[in-house]
């Protein structure tokens, strides 16, 4: 097999060359979904960044573009958002070709080789020509550097409740809130995060916005925060916080107060393959969806992971909802509905009952186990190990599944193929702690060449790790150690990109 044929993703974005990691600057306009990314074309290992730009008119099929931002003398462009700014409020364009407006972190190289630790500031760059080409801001930074040294990765929204540019920025033990009304000057409202949450690591890449609760008129206010290290299983992880923001303070909802008492932390994502995730931006009031991609990797392991021409991809787009369960917020997430429209064929299975140890629920005769998208429902759970297994006859297999015994959801890529490039990659198995208890679960699965989501009760446990297999995976099955149960409504959808 040639590396393109056996970890080149089928459907996950990649770049078609060199090194990727955070998505950035992400919005929608004229019927094209954008993504710009972390990227250093000219190797496969992080070096100077760029931001890359791909497009798609679905968030599923991607068109890398030319690169949109170089590096310059004031230094690396780090991770950072974008925004339409539909009125014009920069001066930027016009009311007839609004400008797109970019802030992305200056990271000064030169200041941190001679030890100095105000290296990063924020700087602006706009586009009129839908993101296709970018011109710095000639003013920059629009934000200097304050005596904090990891003060990066600015992300904007439009705030329609307050009626302001709003900017959530990290730096290093919380988040600081800016507000503006030409998207050049910006006032700091106030900061949050200090003593709060998980603090296994610099905080970084924030995403700040208001979403209603699923069924409800109410809304709350959502911080999405990625922590490197202290994941939950090691590594790289994004959190998740919800509360009221009065358009300058954001404080946690007193419910979820209790929450972070009880689970330390909530997690966007549990397994390893989720990083420096955030939204879309500009997502029409009529479509409302909130829409996030990660960085399917993890900064433990990310430079020395087996590809060679390219290193990196996305997780597939997800919606994210903030559901009410019981007196809980919790946010979930979903592969985005588009992915239907690439179903070629579906095999279902409406009870199965699995009395044997090991059961083969599909092989290789009947689909291909590198582009799947698997649904169903288990009952009648006890206290009992539940775990699905996909493999090849080279004896690689990714196991994920339920421990109803010691309460955690969890994969296992000891044995899921190459681990040679890391001692961490495949150390131990990833878990995910419950967060209540049931005897019945709805399951989804996105199976790739080289990664798995496992999307557990409509998505509010979510598993995401990547894996590299010596050949294709060629079977998926279940085992079970003691009690029989069942399966319900099992459908697979074999997914179809050509
Ligand atoms: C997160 C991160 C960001 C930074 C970027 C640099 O993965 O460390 O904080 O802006 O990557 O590439």
């Amino acid at each position: 097999y040639t590396e393109e044929e056996l970890y080149r993703p089928n459907f996950h974005f990649a770049p078609k060359k060199g090194w990727m990691n955070d998505p950035n600057g992400m919005f929608y306009y004229n019927g094209y979904y954008h993504l710009f990314f972390q990227h250093y074309p000219d190797s496969n290992v992080w070096g100077p960044m760029h931001w890359g730009h791909a497009i798609s008119n679905d968030l599923i099929t991607w068109t890398e573009k030319p690169i949109a931002i170089y590096p310059d003398e004031k230094g690396y462009i780090f991770s950072g958002s974008a925004v339409v700014d539909l009125k014009n409020t920069s001066g930027f364009g016009s009311l007839q070709n609004p400008p797109i407006v970019a802030m992305f972190t200056y990271h000064d190289p030169v200041k941190e080789k001679a030890g100095k630790t105000d290296t990063q500031s924020q700087g602006i760059a706009y586009s009129l020509d839908e993101g296709l080409t970018w011109t710095k801001y000639e003013n920059n930074p629009v934000i200097k550097n304050i005596n904090i040294p990891d003060f990066r990765d600015p992300k904007m929204i439009w705030d329609n409740i307050h009626k302001q540019w709003l900017m959530v920025l990290a730096a290093g033990d919380k988040t600081i809130f800016y507000a503006s009304k030409n998207l050049k000057d910006w006032e700091l409202l106030s900061d949050f995060g200090k003593g709060i949450g998980a603090h296994g690591g610099v905080w970084e890449c924030p995403d700040f916005f208001p979403m209603l609760v699923d069924g409800s008129d109410e809304y709350k206010w959502v911080l999405l925060l990625s922590i490197n290290p202290g994941g939950p299983n090691g590594g790289s992880a994004t959190q998740y916080f919800v509360g009221d923001f009065d358009g300058k303070t954001f404080k946690l909802d007193e419910s979820f107060s209790q929450d972070l008492k009880q689970h330390k932390s909530l997690w966007i994502d549990y397994g390893r393959d989720n990083y420096a995730g955030v939204t879309w931006s500009n997502i029409s009031e009529t479509d409302g969806r909130k829409l996030f991609t990660g960085w399917m990797s993890n900064w433990q392991y990310a430079n020395k992971v087996p590809t060679e021409k390219w290193r990196g991809s996305m997780t597939l787009p997800r919606e994210l909802k903030l559901i009410k369960a019981g007196n809980h917020f919790r946010v979930s997430s979903q592969p985005v509905r588009e992915l239907q429209n690439y179903v070629s064929k579906t095999i279902k299975k409406e009870v199965l009952k699995i009395n044997e140890k090991k059961t083969v629920l599909i092989d290789k005769s009947l689909v291909d186990l590198s582009r799947l998208d698997i649904q169903f429902t288990m009952k009648n759970l006890k206290k009992d190990v539940y775990t699905f297994s996909l493999s090849n006859d080279s004896n690689n297999a990714i196991h994920f599944g339920i421990n109803k015994k010691e309460k955690y959801f969890f994969i296992d890529r000891k044995k899921s193929g190459d681990l040679s490039f890391s001692d961490v990659f495949a150390k131990q198995i990833s878990k995910a702690p419950f967060t209540e208890d049931f005897d019945k679960m709805d399951v989804r699965v996105l199976i790739d060449k080289t990664s798995i989501e496992v999307f557990y009760n409509n998505g509010q446990t979510v598993m995401t790790e990547i894996f590299f297999p010596e050949k294709p995976m060629e079977t998926f099955s279940v085992t079970k150690e003691n009690f029989n149960f069942t399966i319900e409504n099992l459908t697979i959808n074999q997914l179809n990109f050509n």
